[in-house]
């Protein structure tokens, strides 16, 4: 389900996919005149900074919610990173940043935060279904599924398995929630389910749980 909103500007347009906001308040604390809560009305004034100001903070939207269009080329004013990263957050969703498929489909941003809790009604993303279900991961590493291995730029590939966890091929970085680097790989499987005993990854605890619904 998508739920896009659009707010234009003079040079910009600030979209906001309120389907993949789960309120981190990066962008209202980073630029409080652009995107304000508290106002009547709109919350998003993208003339309220520079645009590239108003693009940076939308990059960095940490789950993906947040695109800015320059309406001069028509393009998003983004760009993927460098070295694709995952990243679980403690007792919240798996953050990924980079050039994504998701079931073979192209996603128009490179962040996305993920469901771990097996309880999202918007699956595979998070809506922060975790704090009502008490859902709790350190979001520390408890071993590498394979060698460090040197970085190659690719795309993921992502899988979302309807009774199982998230398979992500192709290079990544993993970090633990304190966003130190734990090791490079190509393919892993994690947990969104919420109950393996080896978070962030998968140890087939879905089995048991009979973990199955819709994305
Ligand atoms: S998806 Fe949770 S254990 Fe496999």
């Amino acid at each position: 389900m998508s739920r896009i909103h659009r707010y234009e500007g003079e040079d910009i347009i600030v979209e906001f996919d309120l389907s993949r906001c789960i309120h981190t308040g990066d962008c209202t604390r980073g630029l409080p005149a652009v995107f304000d809560t508290k106002r009547s009305g709109r919350w998003v004034h993208p003339d309220g900074a520079p645009a590239t100001e108003v693009a940076r903070i939308c990059a960095a939207c940490p789950t993906g919610a947040l695109r800015c269009i320059s309406k001069a080329s028509g393009q998003a004013m983004d760009s993927p990173p460098a070295e694709n990263t995952i990243q679980p957050v403690a007792d919240g969703p798996l953050y990924v940043h980079g050039i994504m498929r998701v079931n073979g489909k192209a996603l128009n941003t490179f962040r996305a935060a993920f469901c771990r809790c097996g309880r999202s009604r918007l699956m595979p993303w998070c809506d922060n279904s975790h704090r009502q279900s008490h859902f709790h991961d350190n979001g520390k590493i408890p071993y590498p599924p394979a060698p460090a291995a040197a970085h190659r730029s690719a795309p993921l590939e992502i899988h979302v398995d309807a009774d199982g966890p998230l398979t992500i091929d192709g290079p990544f970085t993993l970090l633990d929630a304190a966003g130190n680097k734990q090791y490079c790989g190509d393919k892993a499987a994690f947990c969104r389910c919420g109950a393996s005993a080896m978070k962030p990854y998968c140890d087939g605890a879905h089995r048991t749980r009979g973990f199955g619904r819709d994305q």
